[in-house]
């Protein structure tokens, strides 16, 4: 039995896979998400520790532990975590959707510049990458920046905790703007850059290779044997890939998580010249591209929770039927936007709305937001001649029937679905079976594991339909972008 943990946003996700792929317990325990300002967003790294700890021992409660042999854990990335020379946490982690960065970013890609940090690093910068964060807090934070003794990803510090192995995988460690991308190694023009030195930066490991094994103590409270083997694991997106098996050549992945993410696999590596999709290392020992945009499910929960004030999200979703006829738009910037605009201030909006307005037409607005706001980051691929035409589907937002045939039929692609949602932790779970020797790699193991049970096609009709709501919600985006700031 393997164990897969997605460190998510808004909960930590644990499964147990038995050697066939076979899904045997799912558990999810949440933890708060802060917002201390407005476009800021933090977590403590305490929450995300004991929240894997009792989901771990949940888990372990419903199955046979003498027979769990690895454990792999997929993160939400670029969240900078900050321990002193006592391994406690300097201060609260510095999340992938905060948006403070404004000026360290600006400083990164205008005063050393794009292009320099592109051959550093394959990336320009991005608010909510790690190395503007570590500007940041060494700007605002002196005192606490002279504290840190280490600097690691989410997952990462889960994986300290459990193991004492102070590591990293390359997927994740890509979106730091601190990793050479292209050849695997931090980059010392980087991390001159933010002040830091190489002590302070995990070990570098491929996403299945072992890092150590659980802590006697800890395998004893769990009742597992201190054997488990750990391995380096991946960033979500990496992991969730793994776990719907979108490795090797050419694949594609979305993800309608907090996040939405766009994720093309690639053999080789490669990048665009306007640096408008991150290239990472992916957690198959090759490449990919992808673009990420900040609110994707969080803007139906936000819409849902806050707005609505109602748990039943299908049953909003019931009545929509008019699909590419919606005269109201919504502009999904609820944390500002990374992909493609690379906007901290970017707000959401509705537009459009007329006394004959429903509910159900800004829901549907809200829904059909996400999926354009997709589309944007499809387009700048498209436009480097990768041809996609079909794609995977996971994540919170794939449960909804309505959404895969929105997100077909606006990309127009066929989405394939897979048996299961559950894209990061699957993809962990993979990656401990190969770490463990069950298979020999990552794209063989994810090839006789992941099955497609579902194709949602794209219907011609709509999907003109669609194409010329695009056209016109591409144009919202620049009319309004100045009045944001
Ligand atoms: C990817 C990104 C998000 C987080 C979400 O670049 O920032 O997808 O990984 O957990």
């Amino acid at each position: 039995i393997y164990i897969g943990i997605d460190l998510g946003t808004s909960a930590v996700k644990l499964l147990a896979m038995d050697e066939k792929g076979v899904i045997q317990k799912v558990v999810t325990k949440e933890y708060p998400l802060y917002f201390p300002h407005p476009g800021w967003s933090e977590q403590n790294p305490a929450d995300w520790y004991e929240q894997t700890m009792e989901g771990l021992k949940e888990l372990i409660s419903g199955i046979d532990a003498s027979k769990v042999a690895g454990i792999g854990a997929g993160g939400q990335m670029h969240g900078l975590v900050a321990l002193d020379e006592k391994d406690q946490v300097v201060r609260p982690a510095i999340l992938w959707n905060d948006g403070r960065t404004g000026k360290q970013t600006d400083y990164l890609n205008k005063v050393v510049g794009k292009e320099q940090l592109s051959k550093y690093t394959a990336n320009i910068a991005f608010a909510g990458f790690t190395a503007p964060k570590i500007l940041w807090m060494k700007e605002n934070e002196p005192e606490l920046f002279a504290k840190t003794a280490k600097i690691m990803l989410p997952k990462d510090y889960i994986n300290y905790r459990l193991s004492g192995a102070f590591c990293t995988d390359y997927s994740d460690a890509s979106g730091m703007l601190l990793l050479d991308v292209e050849h695997k190694c931090w980059s010392k023009q980087m991390m001159e850059i933010c002040g830091i030195r190489r002590e302070q930066l995990p070990r570098l490991y491929e996403s299945y290779e072992v890092v150590g094994t659980l802590k006697p103590e800890l395998a004893a409270f769990l009742g597992l044997s201190p054997e488990v083997k750990l391995v380096a694991g991946a960033g979500d997106n990496a992991a969730a890939a793994v776990g719907t098996g979108t490795v090797g050549e050419g694949r594609c992945n979305i993800s309608l998580g907090t996040s939405g993410t766009i994720f093309i696999s690639s053999r080789n590596f490669r990048v665009d010249d306007n640096n408008a999709l991150h290239s990472f290392d992916h957690a198959d020992g090759y490449y990919h591209l992808m673009g990420c945009m900040l609110s994707a499910a969080s803007c139906n929960k936000w819409w849902m929770d806050e707005i609505l004030r109602t748990k039943d999200y299908a049953k909003e979703q019931e009545k929509i039927e008019k699909l590419g006829e919606n005269h109201v738009f919504f502009l999904p910037y609820l944390m500002g936007e990374r992909s493609p605009h690379n906007d901290p201030d970017a707000r959401a909006m509705f537009v459009g709305m007329t006394m004959d307005t429903t509910r159900e037409d800004m829901t549907q607005a809200v829904l059909e937001g996400v999926i354009f706001g997709l589309r944007d980051s499809l387009e700048v691929a498209r436009k480097l001649g990768i041809q996609v035409e079909r794609t995977k589907i996971c994540g919170g937002g794939a449960k909804s029937p309505l959404w895969k045939k929105m997100t077909a039929n606006i990309l127009n692609m066929e989405v394939d679905v897979i048996e299961t949602e559950e894209g990061p932790g699957y993809g962990g779970a993979i990656l401990a079976a190969v770490g463990c020797g069950e298979f020999p790699d990552v794209e063989q193991a994810a090839g006789q594991l992941v099955k497609v049970v579902d194709t949602v096609k794209p219907e011609p009709e709509l999907v003109a339909k669609y194409e010329e709501k695009y056209q016109q919600f591409r144009k919202y985006y620049p009319a309004v972008k100045e009045l944001f700031r």
